[in-house]
């Protein structure tokens, strides 16, 4: 018995780092996956590896950011399996060494759309399918920097603020209809866009100021381990789950 069994998911993100590792231990816990990805090679590979372990997967090639595109994920979704109980966005952007001063208009409006309005427009189309099956899950990666910071982030962290207080929202406003919705605060998380951030920094992954000894507070968690926090929060298992920003960083926000 898989912990998905009978579920449909959709996840966005998943040609790589966390939502490639979500989506595969979600397909081996009995979901139909759909996945979502401007990047159709990433993507490939993970579906690859879905199927050698006889799951199922379906790749739609998608921009987040664009509703045309978010509809069109749904509508995959319905006509490849017919219905849709969980969906967890995970695309996102870093945006790095950027004040309200010095970002461009363009540029804050890029890192908005693909990190929130994503968001957004994933569970318009989304919501009326969960409903109609009686409910399910909607989980919406965020970031420690929607709670604490350091500088030129302003974009990412207000994008990912955004996340949080969103998912709060969409929780009341569709718990009648037994959606739950949570935002999620990995914190960091070995995936290229880590350690892109490195390599921005000119320093190595294990520079940057978190630890990998799982002795330590904060120390930097694989891509599997944050999709088995998804999937727990995914599966019926997280029933009373709802509404709140799961801490899923290793104890990074608790360090002074
Ligand atoms: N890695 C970390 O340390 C960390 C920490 C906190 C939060 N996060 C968040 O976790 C999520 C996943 O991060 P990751 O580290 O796996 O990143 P990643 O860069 O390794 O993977 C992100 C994926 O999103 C896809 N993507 C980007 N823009 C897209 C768009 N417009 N439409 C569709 N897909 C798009 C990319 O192609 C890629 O496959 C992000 O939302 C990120 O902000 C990551």
């Amino acid at each position: 018995m898989g912990r998905l069994d009978g579920r449909v998911a959709i996840l966005t993100g998943a040609a790589r780092g966390i939502g490639q590792a979500a989506a595969i231990l979600f397909a081996r816990e009995g979901a139909r996956v759909v996945i979502a990805d401007t990047d159709p090679v990433g993507m490939h590979e993970t579906a690859a590896t879905i199927r050698t372990r006889n799951g199922w997967v379906r790749e739609v090639v998608a921009d987040v950011s664009r509703a045309e595109d978010c509809r069109e994920v749904v509508e995959a979704a319905m006509e490849w399996a017919g219905r849709l109980h969980i969906v967890a966005n995970i695309a996102g952007v870093g945006q790095f060494g950027a004040t309200v001063e010095s970002i461009s208009e363009e540029e804050w409006d890029r890192v908005l759309a693909i990190n929130l309005k994503s968001v957004f427009l994933m569970s318009k189309y989304a919501i009326p399918h969960i409903r109609a099956v009686g409910g399910g899950a909607i989980l919406n990666v965020a970031s420690p920097h929607a709670f604490a910071t350091g500088e030129g982030l302003a974009a990412y962290a207000a994008s990912k603020g955004g996340v949080v207080a969103l998912s709060r929202q969409m929780a009341h406003d569709f718990a009648k209809d037994h959606i739950r919705v949570m935002s999620i605060i990995p914190g960091p998380v070995d995936t290229p866009m880590l350690r892109a951030h490195a390599e921005r920094m000119n320093t190595t992954l294990d520079d940057l100021g978190f630890y990998a000894d799982p002795g330590k507070m904060g120390r930097i968690a694989t891509p599997t381990e944050l999709a088995h926090t998804l999937l727990w929060l995914a599966s019926d298992e997280a029933s009373v789950v709802t509404g709140a920003p799961i801490f899923a960083d290793a104890g990074l926000l608790s360090r002074l």
